[in-house]
């Protein structure tokens, strides 16, 4: 567990023209030792980053890239928040768990996750420097029984920053997958703790696949895609985080005070599975049906012999023809 800092920004700064820079002018420009630089830039290669060095003129990274920068984030969020930003840590919810009873609205963000969660208990893969890994804990004045749509909302959240950012419309898939043609590139796992006095404390992770390409397929085992991917654009995260940020602290009050019925036009917009013939699966058992959208509790409805069920949790996949 290792918070992101300052000289390790800079340094990637500046190497990011892709230029050679040797140990003793960079070890100038910020003031520290040449020593100090190797082990930053050996720290970066133990994190997977290529960079090539030559003898003489110093090291340079083969793919550019910007690492997460906490006071460029914090400038454009609209709200006080506070925020933690790791280079690795283990998983960004399983941090904020030692934060449940805490009064303010408590962000983590880190480069690289070595036991991110997925839902199901799936491992969500996090490689450093390149993805969005964000844990937001929230508190609700509400019983846990009415957070049952939080997953959705948050999905929406996350689909409308997408689209704010990149100007890719994605869809939703029932219930936390944001899905472009068919693949996924976001993710969310809410985890819930409700204390006596009626208060629920969230917290909301999501990943985002924004900057990883197509070299990972041995190890996630589902159809997925990236941001990048998509546009052949490499995204900045920092200013895609404050946007989700911002949305976030508009949905989830809104959420908290509306309930998911205030959603329900926005999801059915966004809707990947509507009308789709589909399984829901869960542990026990598999059913089939036909996708008939989501009632006021975020449960999926579910035609199957001309009786319409809603269920409350599962996995979804659409049935190919
Ligand atoms: C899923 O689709 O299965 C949910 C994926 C959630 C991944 C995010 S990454 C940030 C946060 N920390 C975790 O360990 N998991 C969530």
């Amino acid at each position: 567990m290792q918070k992101l800092n300052n000289t390790f920004i800079q340094l990637v700064n500046i190497l990011n023209d892709g230029q050679y820079h040797d140990g003793t002018t960079i070890g100038k420009r910020l003031n520290i030792t040449r020593s100090a630089i190797w082990k930053s830039i050996k720290k970066l290669i133990q994190y997977g980053v290529n960079i090539d060095s030559i003898k003489g003129r110093g090291y340079a990274l083969r793919e550019p890239f910007i690492l997460l920068d906490r006071e460029t984030i914090l400038n454009d969020i609209k709200q006080p928040i506070t925020l933690d930003v790791f280079e690795t840590l283990e998983s960004t919810n399983q941090y904020l768990k030692n934060f449940f009873n805490g009064n303010t609205i408590r962000v983590c963000l880190t480069e690289q996750q070595t036991q991110g969660k997925g839902r199901m208990q799936r491992t969500w893969h996090s490689p450093f420097g390149q993805n969005i890994y964000f844990s937001c804990l929230y508190s609700f004045q509400q019983d846990m029984s009415e957070l049952s749509g939080l997953s959705l909302t948050v999905s929406l959240a996350v689909a409308k920053t997408i689209r704010e950012m990149t100007a890719i419309s994605c869809q939703v898939k029932w219930p936390n997958d944001i899905i472009y043609q068919g693949k996924k590139v976001s993710g969310n796992l809410i985890e819930i703790q409700a204390e006596s006095h009626g208060i629920c404390y969230a917290i909301i992770g999501i990943g985002i696949n924004v900057n990883m390409l197509h070299d990972h397929d041995e190890i996630i085992n589902q159809p997925w895609t990236s941001l990048r991917e998509i546009t052949g654009h490499y995204y900045n995260r920092n200013p895609f985080i404050s946007a989700l940020m911002n949305n976030l602290l508009t949905y989830l009050p809104a959420f908290s005070q509306l309930g998911l019925a205030h959603f329900i036009d926005e999801w059915n917009q966004y809707d990947y599975l509507f009308n789709q013939p589909i399984t829901l699966s869960n542990a026990n058992h598999t059913i089939h049906g036909i996708a008939k959208g989501i009632n006021q509790y975020g449960h999926l409805l579910l035609e199957s012999n001309g009786i319409t069920k809603a269920f409350s949790s599962g996995d979804t996949q659409i049935i190919k023809r």
